[in-house]
């Protein structure tokens, strides 16, 4: 069977931005900027994605340039021994949408309501309520992975880069638009002083520690998907400015995303640490208070399941891909598997919230214990296998791609000593 390819560059570019622009920049990252610091967090941020965080970016563009493969059979082409990983690579794959499309399904529903106008009085008494329900939340999480599944299910072309070369530019568009509206806000001038003007005592390790995690997860390092989604790419494609561009627009919309929800705040004064509910309570209840509340809470709420779908799909494609040529099935098939175990493992995690509240692993529920162990355990100790194994077992990686050069043997010394050495100190302050 001939590999499939991007039809163009751009598409490419555009599917990665999809995969690494989601929940990770809209909803996340402004509460954990929030919780940190503001300008000080966003400057460390910075720092470390364009210094430290490329580098294992680059390292799955190579795997996927070179290989051609999907994450498993790729790792055990490196050397069959690394196999094992390639698998542990698609089971934190698995795992991940396991609470992100829970996230999905609430989603759904606050575009339900803000399109029906049915705009809850008190936003904080109505998430809790409508968060512990049995039946909608279940459907809705279980509706959000269907939606997700068909893009994969009709493939690489006709599937995924169609969804995400349309998607993304509305996506795009409607974030101008509610940042451009959030700056004319009585509240701006202070928001935009928190996100942009540090204040250095607030610096610690701590947070420097939060800051990598973040990056990490919002460029989708870590399972493979960039291994996947660079397997699609064209021969000639130059690696380092793609990983450049992807880092570049990935962090340019989660400052936009902070533009957007920082004026909007302060000019309620909440606090903007208020966590991870800060999307789904204390900005929905500020829209209702702002002119035109069903418009601006509904393109909002859209704007973030773009977001969110375009990143689901790629989680998706990461195991479809690897379960075709693992189990010799068509994509048809894989996807269906793939969303039915998927599916299995949601209703518990939808369900953390009410029926299942009481049920706890290491003291967290099922919906917080997927998220911790996906992206404070499984995606730095992916990581730091994926550079050590690009680093020391694929012969002349850098050579190859940069050439012997100062950039080449520095991009080397970071990849083989100093990287591994920060994440096994993440990964050893993670447990
Ligand atoms: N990057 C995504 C976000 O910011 C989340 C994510 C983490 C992801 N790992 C992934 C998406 C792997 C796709 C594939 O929301």
């Amino acid at each position: 069977m001939e590999k499939a390819q991007w039809s163009s560059h751009i598409s490419f570019i555009i599917a990665t931005v999809g995969s690494a622009v989601g929940l990770g920049n809209i909803w996340r990252f402004p509460y954990i900027m929030g919780k940190n610091g503001g300008a000080i967090f966003l400057l460390t941020y910075l720092l470390l994605i364009a210094f430290i965080c490329i580098i294992p970016l680059l390292c799955e563009l190579f795997i996927g340039k070179i290989y051609k493969k999907d994450t498993v059979s790729a790792f055990a082409e490196i050397n069959p021994k690394f196999k094992w990983f390639g698998w542990l690579c698609i089971i934190t794959v698995i795992l991940i949408p396991c609470f992100y499309f829970v996230v999905g399904g609430w989603i759904l529903n606050y575009i339900w309501i803000f399109l029906t106008n049915r705009i809850p009085d008190n936003f904080a008494q109505y998430f809790s309520s409508f968060s512990s329900q049995v039946t909608i939340p279940c459907f809705l999480s279980i509706l959000f992975l269907l939606m997700t599944s068909i893009f994969p299910f009709r493939g690489v072309n006709k599937g995924i880069e169609k969804a995400n070369n349309i998607m993304m530019p509305l996506f795009a568009l409607m974030l101008i638009i509610m940042a451009v509206y959030a700056v004319t806000l009585p509240g701006a001038k202070e928001g935009l002083t928190f996100m942009f003007k540090p204040n250095f005592s607030q610096f610690n390790s701590a947070m420097v520690l939060t800051a990598l995690g973040q990056a990490l997860f919002t460029l989708s390092i870590g399972m493979g998907a960039i291994i996947t989604y660079g397997s699609y790419m064209k021969k000639d494609t130059n690696i380092i400015k793609s990983a450049y561009t992807l880092i570049f627009f990935d962090t340019l919309i989660a400052v936009i995303a902070g533009i957007m929800i920082f004026p909007i705040v302060f000019s309620f004064g909440v606090t903007p640490s208020a966590g991870a509910t800060l999307v789904f309570i204390s900005l929905p209840e500020m829209f209702a208070k702002l002119p035109f509340p069903s418009i601006t809470g509904l393109i909002f709420f859209i704007l973030l399941f773009f977001a969110a779908i375009t990143s689901g799909i790629s989680i998706m494609e990461t195991a479809v891909a690897s379960f075709i040529n693992q189990f010799n099935v068509s994509r048809q098939k894989a996807t269906f598997i793939l969303s039915i175990i998927i599916g299995i493992i949601t209703i518990p995690s939808t369900l953390s919230f009410g029926l299942l509240s009481d049920f706890s692993l290491n003291g967290k529920n099922f919906f917080d214990f997927l998220d911790y162990t996906t992206s404070n355990i499984l995606l730095p100790f992916n990581t730091l296998l994926i550079c050590l194994i690009a680093g020391w077992c694929i012969k002349g990686l850098w050579k190859n791609e940069i050439g012997e050069n100062f950039l080449g043997y520095s991009f080397n010394i970071l990849l083989k000593f100093i990287i591994p050495v920060i994440l096994i100190y993440v990964i050893l302050s993670g447990i």
